[in-house]
């Protein structure tokens, strides 16, 4: 399966009260189709005309409908709820929640969770044809515009009502499509950026190897993040199993040794390298040809330096810009700094990895980007998210050195 540009983004859909909410449930589907993770908020009004039950089955989540819930908030409160979307899609948006969005209402869940998300809000406006014409509703959609809230649709066409005009909600699938545009960006428009993903396992004997927590998840979502920005990505990628995104080109390899070959085959055409495998640093020095027998109570095993392939790629005659990566347990900051200088990197994302919930294989982490003379917190988020607002600080130091 290959990766769309909706994988794993955290959808919060907010349905509001008008016929088209029974197609919402489709759009959950459509939403679904695409990899997201849809969570489902329902005001008072959409529940008259489709129940909670059918939106928890279609997204396979808890649907939310009150602002002081006990039980949901003791789950997931609302303002972990706002934290947690990537984006949230209000379909269908009647005219009454557009008016009361652009106020700044914040008497119901979904008009609180706007208020306190900083994820992209987008609407896609059903409504009687006049309702959409009247000049209160005008005013408030062009207020949510210029606050940055994008809107899909309506369309034209026969209304519930009997009515011919703009005010139907688009199809679910025009939804999806305009949605994804959300985390398109141009950042990175045409720039080749060449990734790394991943553990390396470093053979012992034809059945053992040596190898690390690395799922791969980080370096996948930065590809992601790179190739929403626009950017022409190589994904060099150690063993993981993890779809590749949309638009990636994947390289396979299994040892630091094939790693350190496929990045030097392919760094020479790229500006920006970004290295977030976990590369072995060393490599067993003789490798057994037949599986190693159990003798003795004890063994050892002769290890040799592998070549450090960030530091290669920075000390290349014409660099690209070089990006790396610092997995620390302790003193992150100091260490990461050492490593930005002794590799002469441009930049250096630094995240500890002694944190079950952080780092290696969780779904979330949290980084501290240095440069020299600079440096930037990014706080816990998904990796998706965290990826996202990494590219953004690439794109910026890239274009300042350029
Ligand atoms: O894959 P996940 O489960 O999502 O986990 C993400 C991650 C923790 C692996 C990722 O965020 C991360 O920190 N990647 C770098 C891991 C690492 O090897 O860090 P390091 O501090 O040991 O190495 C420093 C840098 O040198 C890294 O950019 C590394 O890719 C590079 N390196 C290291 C050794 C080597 N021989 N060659 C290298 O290029």
């Amino acid at each position: 399966m290959r990766m769309t540009l909706l994988q794993n983004k955290r959808v919060l859909l907010g349905v509001t009260g008008g016929i088209a909410a029974y197609k919402s449930a489709d759009l959950v589907r459509r939403l679904k189709d695409q990899g997201a993770d849809v969570r489902v908020v329902m005001t008072a009004g959409a529940q008259s005309f489709v129940t909670p039950l059918t939106f928890q089955a279609v997204s396979g989540n808890p649907v939310h409908t009150d602002l002081l819930d006990p039980d949901a908030e003791a789950g997931m409160g609302h303002i972990e709820l706002a934290k947690w979307a990537d984006v949230i899609l209000v379909a269908p948006a009647s005219a009454n929640f557009l008016a009361r969005l652009a106020y700044g209402f914040a008497d119901d869940l979904l008009t609180t969770l706007c208020l306190a998300t900083s994820a992209p809000i987008v609407v896609a406006p059903a409504m009687n044809q006049q309702m959409w014409q009247s000049e209160a509703t005008r005013e408030n959609c062009r207020t949510l515009q210029d606050r940055g809230v994008l809107q899909l649709g309506p369309a034209k066409g026969d209304q519930a009502c009997g009515d011919v005009g703009y005010g139907r909600m688009l199809e679910p699938l025009e939804i999806v499509d305009g949605l994804a545009g959300v985390f398109k960006s141009g950042d990175l428009q045409g720039i080749k950026v060449l990734i790394t993903a991943g553990p390396t396992q470093e053979a012992m004997d034809p059945v053992r190897y040596i190898t690390n927590h690395s799922s791969g998840k980080m370096g996948y979502a930065v590809a992601q993040a790179a190739v929403e920005a626009g950017a022409d990505v190589t994904l060099v990628s150690g063993p993981v199993s993890l779809t590749t995104p949309a638009g990636v080109k994947r390289v396979d390899i299994v040892s630091a040794k094939d790693l350190a070959e496929a990045v030097m085959n392919h760094v020479e055409d790229c500006q920006i390298f970004i290295s977030a495998a976990a590369v072995a640093d060393y490599y067993c020095a003789d490798i057994a040809d037949q599986k190693i027998k159990k003798s003795g109570d004890g063994m050892t095993l002769t290890l040799k330096k592998t070549q450090d392939v960030l530091a290669s790629v920075a000390a290349l005659s014409k660099p690209p810009f070089t990006v790396g990566f610092a997995a620390e347990t302790e003193k992150l900051e100091k260490h990461a700094k050492d490593k930005l200088e002794r590799k002469a990197l441009d930049m250096i994302a630094a995240n500890r990895v002694d944190d079950p919930e952080l780092g290696f294989h969780s779904d979330e982490n949290a980084l501290h980007v240095f440069w020299q003379k600079g440096d930037q917190e990014l706080p816990r988020a998904s990796k998706q998210k965290l990826a996202r607002e990494l590219i953004k600080l690439i794109s910026k130091r890239y274009k300042k050195k350029k």
